[in-house]
Order: C-alpha cells, then structure tokens, then sequence
C-alpha cells in the first residue's frame, strides 16, 4: 500500500489579509474547492483514505475535519497529526514516517504539500516513480519559467529509470543564482516528495542526528524540535536525490499575482466582481462588498471584514514582507 501525507501547517503570509493565521490559505474557497480539498482528492487517487495521514496545526483541526467531511470522507485521530507550533516541513514529514511505521515499517510514503494547483495526470507519473523511491529521496522536477528565488532547484544528472539522479539540490536561492540555474536547465523542485520509510528514516539519521533521535526517545517535546525543511534539511545534503521531471502543469498559488495567472477573467482581463470603467488586469476579491474601479490597472484588492490589501500586482511577491512587519507591531 502507498500512504500518503498531506502537509496542511502553512501560513502562506503573502495572501494577506485573506490567508489568516486563522484561516491559512490552503483552506481557502476562492473558487469552489479548496487547495487542501484538492490535494486530498490527489491523495486518494494513489491512497485509500485509511493511509492518509495529515499534518496541521491543532488550531486548524476542525477546519481540516470539516472540509474532509464535506468530501464525504473522515478522518481518525490517529491519522490527524496535530502540531502545538509548527517546526516546519520537515518534523512533519519525520513524525508522519514514525506513525506509518507502525503500521508498516517499509511503508512507500508521497508527500503532498497543499498549496499549488496540480494536473491530475500528474498522479501517473508519480506512481510510475514508486520503484525509484525504493532506494532513493524521490522529488518531482518543474520546468522552471522564470528565475523564482522561493522555490528550491535539481541540477538532473545521469538517467535512472523514469528520472535522473540529483547532482545539486539547492533551496531558495539568491536571484543572480537562479539566473543561472534557469539557463543551465535545472528544474524547480515541485515540493511532493516520494520514498521508502527507512530510506527516508536512514538519511535523517545520517543528516538530522537530533530529529531522528527526537523520535526514537519517549519524551518527544515537538516545539523544542529544530525547525527546518526538508529541503533545507535532507535534499541539500543526501546523494540518494533523485528526480523525475513532471508533463502536467503546476501552478504555486502562493501570491495573487499567481491566482490571477490561473483564474478565469472577463473580457477586461479582470478577475472578480466589480463595477468598473477604463480598467483591467485586476484581480478583486472584496467579498459581498460593492467594489467600483475607475481607471485603475494591474491591481489587487482584497477587503476582508478587517483589513484591505491594494497592491500593484507585479508586486505581490512583497506582502509576505509587509505581513511580517504588521505582526511585529502587533
Ligand atoms: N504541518 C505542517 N507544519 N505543514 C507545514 C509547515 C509546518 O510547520 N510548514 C509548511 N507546511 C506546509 C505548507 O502548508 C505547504 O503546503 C508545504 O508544507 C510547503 O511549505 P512552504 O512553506 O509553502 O514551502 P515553500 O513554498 O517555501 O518551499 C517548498 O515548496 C516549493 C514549491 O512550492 C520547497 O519544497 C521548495 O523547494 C519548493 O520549490
Ligand atoms: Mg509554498
């Protein structure tokens, strides 16, 4: 049996004030299911819903429960992993590998983040790459569209069956590299991972001595756990990397600007509801509220019961920034 893990614990700070520590933004119904909904339905499709395991803050239990539910689905406790504070991506991943491995010690295990937009056809070919991540830390390759510094980058090497071995794996970098890895053809990294519980297990003890123990020792305090990805914390160093490059489309929808790429506009080129003269290229999402635009081009408004974001929308990238600052003021 695959098992599948949902990471569902983001906060996804650059869709402020619509994506709240309450309400994150994989839970988001912007335009009929949510990105979490979608990433379940994916899930299903290579799992049965007995072998997918989430992982969530516990303050976003039940708003995990209820949007299962509406699936028609359900999900035990013990499948429900709930984090007191999140410590990142990959505390996550090795607490899931732990749960799995109890039931099934060699357990092939698919991580699905919940935050992009993903073609269903995607599913065959990471089912093809099963086999490969019998020996190996499996990810899933994009080709890159432009020099985007929030994405982690696979310099693809030799063939290995459907995929290539990884000669650098390199999270996040600053843009003059990532100029440079975009024309040296390396691909982004697409954030789902495949492996074997106890290849994943062996290289978290070789590269993450203290998680792994963490896990091994009875009295596991989560919090006090080092916070870091796996990206930053396994594929950065292992040479059990691998990759297989991915057909079907992927889209992060991590700001706006990327919603508006992917959604259905009117013939201004707008997204949204509005009341408007001589505009375009906007994306609006003021809920209920009347919203008018005069003139106004390739913007973002987003009113919510509290806050109201107005961005130019090639800048979207920076709300995370301006999030950041809010909540240091308190
Ligand atoms: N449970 C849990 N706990 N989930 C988490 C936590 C946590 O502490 N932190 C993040 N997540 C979830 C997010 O909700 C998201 O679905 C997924 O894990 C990835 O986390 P992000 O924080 O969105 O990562 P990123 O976008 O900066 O980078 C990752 O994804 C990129 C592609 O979108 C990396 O894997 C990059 O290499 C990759 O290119
Ligand atoms: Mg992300």
């Amino acid at each position: 049996a695959v098992f599948s893990v949902i990471l569902a614990g983001g906060v996804g700070t650059r869709l402020w004030p619509l994506s709240r520590t309450q309400y994150p933004k994989q839970f988001l119904q912007v335009q009929g299911h949510s990105l979490f909904q979608e990433t379940y339905l994916r899930a299903l499709r290579l799992s049965d819903p007995d072998h997918i395991f989430i992982v969530t803050n516990e303050i976003h239990q039940f708003l995990v429960r209820d949007q299962v539910a509406e699936l028609g689905f359900s999900i035990t406790d013990e499948r429900l992993l709930r984090e007191t504070e999140g410590r990142n991506t990959l505390p996550a991943i090795a607490w899931s590998v732990r749960e799995i491995q109890k039931e099934s010690p060699d357990a092939t295990v698919v991580v699905f983040p919940s935050d992009h937009k993903l073609d269903e056809k995607a599913i065959d070919e990471i089912r093809a790459a099963i086999e490969l991540g019998e020996e190996n830390l499996v990810t899933f390759g994009i080709r890159p569209a432009t020099p985007h510094t929030g994405y982690g980058y696979i310099a693809p090497g030799e063939k290995i069956g459907p995929g290539f071995r990884v000669k650098q794996f390199k999270e996040k970098p600053d843009q003059k590299t990532a100029e440079t890895y975009v024309s040296n053809g390396y691909l982004w990294n697409s954030g789902m991972f495949l492996f074997s519980a106890r290849v994943f297990q062996d290289e978290l003890k070789q590269y993450q001595p203290e998680i792994f123990e963490a896990f091994v020792s009875p009295d596991l305090v989560y919090q006090d756990l080092p916070s870091i990805s796996i990206d930053y914390g396994l594929l950065e160093y292992s040479s059990r990397v691998v990759t297989v490059p991915l057909s079907a489309h992927w889209t992060d929808l991590g700001t706006f600007a990327a919603w508006y790429d992917v959604s259905p506009k009117d013939e201004h080129e707008n997204v949204g509801s509005y009341q408007g003269m001589g505009s375009s290229g906007n994306f609006i999402s003021t809920g209920d509220r009347v919203t008018a635009l005069i003139g106004i081009k390739d913007t973002i408004v987003v009113d919510t019961d509290d806050a109201l974001l107005v961005c130019r929308r090639d800048m979207a990238e920076q709300v995370g920034d301006l999030v950041k600052g809010l909540k240091k003021q308190g």
